[in-house]
């Protein structure tokens, strides 16, 4: 059986992990930041103290994109250093690395999806520091995984699905951008691909990319969140150009997925994943 460890796993993308595990198949231990700090090297060691783990999965990070333009030490403490931390002790421990970047790795002129061979060059301070944590990856270690999503929801914390709903359901009127193109992904559909990865535990090292299949705007996102879960108000979603945020974000960062489609298999579209995570918010 496999024996895994999880960081930051009261974050969206960790509590997910956690309603997908068959505790008959693996053996899991998650920490919460509350109980390993990845900053703090010690109680990161602390974590390892307990011997035989196959996999570690970094679900830690500072993804606050608006503020890392404000708390730049900090960003860069948790999405670089913390993670060199993690990677450090992976490599000591012969502890395979699963590791999540993001799609604001690229600065979105290029118009086409993105592939793992294509120029990085964030644009915004979150975005830095989260490739600044992947490049300490590539240089400490080899077995290891890194998978670049995008706009990522779930049941769980703060996101977008989240709000949008909470505030049609408040009869509010939402004015939302059309200006930036990429892919909303289920954190339910990403946990299914971190734990095929941990299942299969063969699949090459490297960067990977994961997303739903096809691309849209924040408006188009924030339609069809409402088309699913209450049709009647989708006049309550309003297209908007300038929308200000201090962060710049790439206008582009759809990603290219047919290298993870060769390992895993044809990926939902973003459509029928939403449609699913609704139905499971309706129940
Ligand atoms: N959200 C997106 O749209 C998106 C898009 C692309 C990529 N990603 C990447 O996907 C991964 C998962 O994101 P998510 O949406 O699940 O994030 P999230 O909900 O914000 O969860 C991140 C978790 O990390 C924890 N954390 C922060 N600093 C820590 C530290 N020093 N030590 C240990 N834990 C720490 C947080 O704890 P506290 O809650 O206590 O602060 C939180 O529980 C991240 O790597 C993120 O960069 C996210």
């Amino acid at each position: 059986m496999k024996k895994v460890m999880v960081f930051g796993s009261n974050g969206q993308l960790g509590k997910t992990i956690q309603d997908f595990i068959n505790k008959d198949d693996f053996d899991f231990r998650f920490f919460s930041r509350s109980e390993v700090d990845i900053t703090d090297k010690n109680s990161l060691k602390s974590a390892f103290n307990e011997l035989g783990f196959d996999y570690c999965v970094n679900c830690a990070a500072y993804t606050n994109v608006e503020e890392a333009e404000k708390n730049i030490e900090e960003a860069f403490l948790i999405n670089a250093e913390g993670v060199k931390n993690i990677a450090e002790v992976c490599s000591d421990r012969q502890v395979k690395l699963i590791h999540v970047s993001t799609d604001y790795v690229f600065d979105g002129e290029k118009r086409k999806p993105y592939s793992t061979f294509d120029s990085t060059n964030p644009i915004n301070q979150y975005g830095k520091s989260k490739l600044k944590g992947e490049l300490y990856i590539q240089e400490l270690l080899k077995n290891y995984y890194i998978i670049r999503t995008s706009w990522l929801y779930s049941l769980y914390g703060k996101n977008f699905l989240k709000t949008i709903i909470s505030k049609i359901e408040n009869d509010i009127t939402l004015n939302v951008t059309t200006q930036e193109e990429g892919t909303p992904t289920s954190c339910a559909d990403l946990a299914m691909f971190i734990l095929h990865i941990i299942t299969v535990d063969d699949l090459p090292y490297g960067i990977y990319n994961f997303s739903a299949n096809g691309s849209t705007t924040w408006f188009g996102f924030a339609q069809e969140i409402v088309r699913n879960h209450d049709t009647k108000k989708l006049d309550k979603i309003l297209p908007t150009k300038s929308f200000k945020t201090f962060a710049k974000r790439p206008e582009y960062s759809v990603l290219e997925l047919k290298d993870t489609e060769k390992y895993y298999g044809v990926l939902n579209s973003w459509k029928k994943s939403i449609k699913t995570i609704i139905e499971h918010y309706k129940n």
